[in-house]
């Protein structure tokens, strides 16, 4: 099952995304599969839950894009618990499609979390990996990556898609 891509301006966004607390249940199996499936459709790389509308501390991130099984990566109730370095690159996001910025971030990063089954787990990222970590789990907690940006910017991002809602094109 594939999920519309919830944008920018709705509430789901921007708040704390809840603790999954029921592992290994055929939702939990479900919503998991819906979210790599919603990510592929997107041609996205990363998705968090509250992007499909759904409010739990889930990520998938596959940098492949489906290319490579290898590289699924599903965190569950994640937190990040090492940086190193920082970089700084282009980012986008599927809930603000049309718009990069760059934005800067750890260049290695560790993460704990838990998979499907409920056990926890830690996974370290480097560059892209550790950038998608970062926004990920930003997501769960309410932040989109236009909060690293200037508040110029950020106001600017507003103003335009603002625009793009009033012409009916925005989500
Ligand atoms: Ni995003």
């Amino acid at each position: 099952m594939t999920y519309a891509i919830v944008m920018f301006g709705e509430p789901v966004l921007e708040k704390q995304a809840e603790t999954v607390t029921d592992f290994d249940s055929p939702e939990l199996h479900r919503l998991v599969d819906a979210m790599f499936e919603s990510m592929y459709a997107a041609k996205g790389v990363g998705l968090a839950a509250p992007q499909i509308g759904i409010s739990k501390r889930i990520a998938v991130i596959d940098l492949s894009v489906a290319e490579d099984p290898q590289q699924k990566i599903i965190l569950i109730n994640p937190e990040i618990i090492g940086k190193e370095e920082m970089q700084t690159g282009e980012e986008g996001c599927l809930s603000l499609p049309g718009f990069r910025e760059q934005v800067t971030r750890p260049r290695k990063v560790t993460v704990r979390a838990q998979n499907i089954k409920g056990e926890t787990f830690e996974t370290s990222g480097e560059e892209l990996l550790a950038r998608a970590f970062c926004h990920e789990i930003d997501h769960l907690n309410g932040r989109l990556y236009i909060s690293h940006v200037s508040a110029l910017k950020r106001d600017l991002i507003r103003r335009k898609v603002r625009k793009l809602a009033k012409a009916g094109e925005w989500g």
